[in-house]
């Protein structure tokens, strides 16, 4: 049976004008991160997945066979097929795999997205073998996953990654789809338009988190040793546009002209980047590559100020969805040979599942209309933060904040717009309610809409496979 615990806090909540209700409720002992035993280093068992590569047969079988043997903390769907017809496959690790847990945050983990990148596709497969073989024996894993629904993507470029070589630490081979295009060069654009047309696998992934309000996501690459953070475009980056095709003269152009492109969560995507370079075995010291590549300083770095890129798909979970998405380099060669890989999952363990844990970090909570009712796609926005997010269709949102005061502003069609103010402190997320009024004037149409669509569902019964809250279709083979 699942223990659901509530992540119950320090609550603020602002009636009316400015001023601030502090209401403090009791905390259930023992659930928050804080008080948890770091997870524990975990011994991989050969007999259950072999640091080897696995092809797209063996990974299929891998997913299978796992969501099998642990229907409880597993479920197994496909978000589309690639350009060549394989399943672009995503295990959903949770206590609660086949449905949203309301109030709970949803997290992701893409992997390969360059095709010839795959070590984060190994690295993701030992996630998932870590976390379903250390459910009962780690309170940290327990905790992530009673907690947390984390949706993990091994693969995003399949086909790239079928002519991709073993052993080759640089080049295009394999990278891109199998119709030649760069997968992270191909999402919307928030600086530039973007031409490019868009790929079956990046349509797939575009589709899967308009369906699931992703709150954190980290995307694995290999080639460099670092955690890139948004923007990686900017408003100016026209003229490296094309010369950044040839790395010597990229190199040597950036040296010049590449600037910082932040975002007004900087802090945050800072924080969140460390986070990951801290709990790696050496990403926080910053060493270079090859003395010909640059050296980052904690082992972090904004995107842009790296190179810009046009299409990216870390600012388009984020400009899009709210989604803080980060880029994680975490090989210095690409495809480096197979007998390396357990030194990788080594030095990556820690740092993948302490990276997810920090969706609990922030705010999160409700909006309602007067009657208790969830408002959907209630817009917010944190003051001095431009970049906004909305509720989900039970009126949930999160917000990954540091340690401070905030204003949020909250909007909703028919609603008048409220101002509320909060606290976040470091050891616990700050849960927050919001409750909007009908605007006058469009009363009416409120009245009739609250009566005929949204509840709350805490009752939502356990789907057969196929039909869950998410309206992701969960395959039956
Ligand atoms: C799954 O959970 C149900 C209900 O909590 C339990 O009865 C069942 O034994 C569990 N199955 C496995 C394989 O753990
Ligand atoms: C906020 O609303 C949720 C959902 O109804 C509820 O479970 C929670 O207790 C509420 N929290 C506070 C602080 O009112
Ligand atoms: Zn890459």
């Amino acid at each position: 049976m699942i223990l659901r615990k509530t992540l119950s806090s320090l609550v603020l909540m602002l009636l009316y004008g400015c001023h601030l209700h502090m209401a403090k409720t009791v905390m259930n002992g023992g659930d928050l991160e804080a008080a948890l035993p770091e997870p524990r280093a975990y011994i991989p068992d050969s007999q259950n997945l072999d640091f080897v590569y696995h092809d797209h047969e063996e990974l299929t079988r891998f997913l299978r066979a796992t969501s099998a043997r642990y229907p409880n903390l597993t479920a197994l769907y496909s978000i589309g097929k690639s350009t060549q017809g394989r399943d672009l496959w995503v295990m959903v690790v949770s206590s609660s795999p086949y449905e949203h847990m309301v109030g709970k945050p949803d997290v992701k983990y893409v992997g390969n997205i360059h095709g010839n990148e795959p070590v984060g596709r190994e690295m993701l497969l030992h996630l998932i073998q870590y976390f379903v073989s250390s459910y009962t024996t780690d309170q940290y894993v327990k905790w992530l996953l009673d907690n947390t629904r984390i949706h993990i993507l091994p693969t995003m470029n399949p086909d790239g990654y079928a002519v991709s070589k073993e052993g080759t630490c640089d080049g295009g081979q394999g990278r891109y789809n199998a119709r030649g295009f760069d997968l992270n060069r191909n999402f919307p654009d928030y600086f530039k338009q973007n031409n490019k047309r868009g790929q079956p696998e990046t349509d797939a992934v575009k589709d899967w988190i308009s369906k699931i309000q992703f709150v954190l996501s980290g995307s694995l690459h290999g080639g460099a040793l670092v955690a890139s953070y948004p923007y990686d475009n900017t408003p100016n980056s026209r003229l490296l546009k094309g010369i950044c095709r040839s790395s010597a003269l990229c190199a040597m152009f950036q040296t010049y002209s590449a600037a910082p492109s932040l975002t007004p969560d900087d802090d945050v995507f800072k924080h969140l980047s460390l986070v990951y370079a801290r709990n790696h075995a050496k990403m926080s010291r910053g060493v270079a590559c090859k003395s010909a590549t640059p050296a980052f300083e904690n082992g972090i770095t904004n995107g842009a100020a790296w190179y810009p890129l046009t299409g990216g798909m870390q600012d388009y979970n984020y400009v899009w969805y709210g989604c803080m998405e980060i880029t994680l380099e975490i090989s210095c060669c690409k495809y480096p040979p197979a007998y390396e890989l357990k030194k990788y999952w080594e030095d990556n363990q820690l740092s993948l599942i302490k990276f997810l844990a920090e969706a609990h970090r922030g705010v999160q909570g409700f909006v309602f209309d007067p009657a208790g009712m969830p408002i959907e796609r209630a817009s917010l926005k944190v003051k001095g933060r431009d970049v906004g997010f909305q509720t989900t269709k039970y009126g949930e949102f999160w917000r990954i904040l540091l340690p401070g005061y905030y204003k949020v502003e909250v909007f909703a069609e028919g609603y008048a717009p409220r101002e509320v103010e909060f606290v976040i402190v470091e050891q616990h997320p700050t849960l927050l309610n919001v409750t909007l009024q009908p605007s006058k004037y469009f009363a009416a149409t409120v009245t009739s809409k609250s009566t005929s669509s949204h509840t709350i569902s805490s009752t939502t019964p356990r789907g057969p496979r196929g039909q869950v809250n998410d309206n992701v279709q969960f395959p039956t083979n």
